[in-house]
Order: structure tokens, then sequence, then C-alpha cells
């Protein structure tokens, strides 16, 4: 374990790339046999946070999960293998992608399912924000990935300041007005 100290500044993103690979039974699996969403989403936290303990060195929360694409099924009996890696990371934040593979077991064919992002804030045992070392990209697909990364995070930014006002709009005419703010 580093402690603060000994903690680097900057990590790799090579440094962070994780993986689990699960196979779908049926309690993962709907009425169609098709892999549950909500159980999928699960499965990209955890390795999702995979990637963020290996950068963070730190407990870590998942703050949100955004732009998952469900691109096609998984259907029962597929194996399952999600790869994680920490694209950027900000002051205590960071933002991972995970993508995900399905193999049918009896053919070997493997397709790209999903693909998602998570935000993970960076804390201590007492849940107080930490900071986490920057993230140095090396090959073009890492700084591809890196430069969008800090598109996200302002689209998200916005998209928050958004809600707070309309939330404001809505409370305003509920109370007439009159709820301090
Ligand atoms: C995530 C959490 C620690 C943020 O705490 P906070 O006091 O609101 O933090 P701040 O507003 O000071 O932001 C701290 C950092 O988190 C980021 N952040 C906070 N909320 C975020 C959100 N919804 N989406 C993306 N990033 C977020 C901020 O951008 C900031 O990043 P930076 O320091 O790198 O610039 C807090 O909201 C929390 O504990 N949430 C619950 C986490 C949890 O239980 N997750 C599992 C869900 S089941």
């Amino acid at each position: 374990m580093n402690t603060p100290e000994t903690q680097p500044m900057v990590r790799t993103v090579q440094s962070t790339q994780s993986e689990m690979t699960e196979i779908i039974l049926p309690n993962d699996t709907n009425m169609l046999g098709n892999l549950l969403g909500g159980r999928l989403m699960h499965f990209i936290d955890l390795t999702g946070a995979m990637a963020a303990y290996r950068h963070a060195r730190t407990h870590v929360v998942t703050a949100s999960m955004d732009h998952i694409d469900f691109i096609q099924p998984v259907r029962l009996g597929d194996l399952v293998t999600l790869r994680s890696s920490v694209n950027r990371a900000f002051s205590r934040s960071l933002e991972v992608g995970v993508q995900v593979w399905a193999e049918n077991t009896r053919t070997g064919a493997v397709a790209h399912v999903a693909s998602a992002y998570l935000v993970l804030v960076a804390v201590d045992e007492h849940g107080r924000l930490q900071s986490v070392p920057q993230v140095k990209a090396e090959t073009p697909d890492e700084i591809r990935r890196y430069d969008d990364a800090l598109r996200r995070r302002e689209h998200r930014e916005r998209e928050k300041a958004r809600r707070k006002e309309a939330q404001l709009a809505t409370a305003s005419l509920t109370d007439g007005g009159t709820a301090p703010r």
C-alpha cells in the first residue's frame, strides 16, 4: 500500500488495465435468455473499480456511470469479458472506460457488446476526498481517450448545471416562489 509520501504523481494507463471474465448463468438472464442490463452494469461497475483502485491506491466510490451503449444482447452460456483502464484523472476524480466482449462458447465467435464510462472519486476510510495521481497517456488510443475524457467531463458539468436550474424552476413553480433558496 502506498502512503501519501510514496504515492507517485503520475501513473501510466497501462498500469491500470484490468480484466474480468464471467460465465452467464440462468440467474443472470431474463425470460428470453439474455443477460439482464442491471447485471451487466454490476460487472461494469466492478471492473471499472478495479482500474480505479490500481490508479488511486485508495478507496474509490462510483460517482456516475454514463454513456452506456448496449450494442447487442449477451446470451445465456456466453463468456463475458470486461476490460477497463483509467482514461484521465482530474483532482479527486477519475474517468474509467470499460469495454465488454461476449464469446459464444460453442462457436468461439467474439463480439463487442457494450461500452461505458464511469467517474470514480477517491476517498479515505472516513469518506474524505483524496487527491489522485495524474494519468500518462502513451499510445495514440490512450491520448484520444484522454482528450475525449475532458470533453465528457465538461458535458457532465453542463448537464449538472442544467438539471440544477430545472429543479430550481420546478421548485419555484410548485411553491409559488416562496421557498428559501
Ligand atoms: C461522489 C461523492 C464522494 C462526491 O462528493 P462531493 O462532496 O459531492 O464532491 P465534490 O462536489 O467536492 O466533487 C469531488 C469530485 O467528484 C466529482 N464528482 C462529484 N459528483 C460527481 C458526479 N455525479 N459525476 C461525476 N463526477 C462527480 C467532482 O467533479 C470532483 O472531481 P475533481 O475533484 O476531480 O474535480 C459523493 O457524492 C458520494 O459519496 N456519493 C455516493 C457514492 C456512492 O455511494 N457510490 C455508489 C453508488 S451505489
